[in-house]
Formats: C-alpha cells, structure tokens, sequence
C-alpha cells in the first residue's frame, strides 16, 4: 500500500480522538493534510484549533476548521502532528518541513500530544539530520557552534514564520537526550528537531491498512 494511504488511515485514527469542544494543536505536513479533512468531515463541534504553520493554517480555514493565534490559549486538549523518524523509545526526528520550533512548542502545550505516521518513519533508531532553526542574528557564530557537534547545512528553504533560518545538523544520534542538550546550550538555536518521549503520549502507525496505535506507559 501507498504510504499516502497509510497516513490517511493514521490521521483517520487520531481524528477519532478529538471531541467536541477541545482545542487542538495542528501540526504540518503531508500527514497531516490527511488529518485536517478527517477532522472537518468527522465535524466535532466548538473546537479551538492553533495552527503550527502557515500552510496548515490556510488549509484549516479553508475546510471550514477554526484556527486562531496561539496567544490567547494557554493550554491544549490535544496536538496531532507527523514525524519524519520514531525511535523503539519514541523519541522523534521532526522538523522535514521547517516547522518543528512551533510544533514543539504545541506538543508541549497538549496534554496530549499524539504522532501520525506511514510504516516508513517507524524505523529501529534514528539517522536522519537534526532540523534546526537559528537566529539570523549571529548566524555565523551560531553555525561554528553547531559545526562542533557535526556536519551542519544550511536547507534551501524559507525562513519560518517567526524569522528562523531553517538548517539541518548530521551528528552522532546514539544518545539522543545528549545530542538534544547539547544542541539545546547553544545560544542562536532557537530549537531544533529532536523530541522526548516525555512529549509523546501517543504514537500511530499505519502498516498497509493495520493501525498500529501505541499509547506511551503513564
Ligand atoms: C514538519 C514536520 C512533519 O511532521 C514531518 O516532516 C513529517 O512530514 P510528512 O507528514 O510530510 O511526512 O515535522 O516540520
């Protein structure tokens, strides 16, 4: 099966999570445009939804899902959002499309934050390069630092929403709570793509068309 059927069946199955009334975090990227229909076909009613991106925003507005500024609500019901890689552990690599920095701090706002994802993100531990997001100011500074801990390019992309040059930083991914403390201490990094298992309550798992939902132990 296509893995754009498996995010479908995934993002069918997180918005049969949502009820009415919460307020919901909406992540970014192509799963997650499996995820807005479902949510405004299923039409759970009086949902208060932030949008982590530009793109996702315009996409909600359009099939009809009510998206304000992420300044007024202070706390979430639930957050949805892909991954690029999910570790045995569930610590994620997210970030593919730039916009981890608000997508983190969504998940953190969610008391339950939920991941979306085709078979191929499921993988046995992590490789691919850490997203990052950096202050334009100091940015040549800021890159020699991040250089210390690994091969780091600047991505061929827009900055973000809130101005941050978008980079990814090829390191030694073996102790992942390392490597994100680390990258973390730099002044400049505004946030970078690696996240906790501390943050992930849910993580879903499309293999064809089995759903594989596995709750993180409380
Ligand atoms: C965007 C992300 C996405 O969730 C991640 O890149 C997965 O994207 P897709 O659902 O298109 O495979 O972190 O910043």
């Amino acid at each position: 099966m296509a893995a754009d059927d498996e995010k479908r069946w995934a993002a069918q199955a997180a918005a049969d999570l949502v009820m009415d009334g919460m307020a919901v975090g909406l992540g970014t990227g192509s799963t997650v445009d499996h995820l807005l229909p479902a949510l405004a076909e299923l039409g759970p009613r009086d949902l208060r939804c932030v949008a982590t991106s530009e793109r996702t925003e315009r996409q909600a507005r359009e099939l009809g899902l009510p998206v304000e500024p992420f300044d007024q609500l202070t706390r979430l019901d639930i957050a949805i959002d892909g991954a690029d890689e999910i570790a045995p552990d569930r610590w994620l690599i997210k970030g593919g499309g730039g916009a981890h920095t608000r997508e983190k701090v969504v998940a953190a706002a969610a008391d339950r934050f939920v991941v979306i994802a085709d078979a191929s993100k499921d993988v046995e531990r992590l490789s691919w390069a850490v997203p990052l997001e950096l202050l334009p100011f100091g940015l040549g500074a800021t890159l020699r630092a991040v250089g210390r801990l690994g091969d780091v390019r600047l991505r061929d992309a827009p900055p973000s929403p809130d101005g941050g040059v978008i980079a990814d930083v090829t390191a030694d991914l073996s102790d992942p709570e390392r490597l994100s403390a680390q990258l973390s201490a730099i002044p400049g990094l505004v946030d970078h793509g690696l996240f906790p298992p501390a943050l992930v309550s849910d993580v879903i798992v499309a293999r064809g068309t089995a759903v594989d939902h596995r709750r993180a132990p409380r």
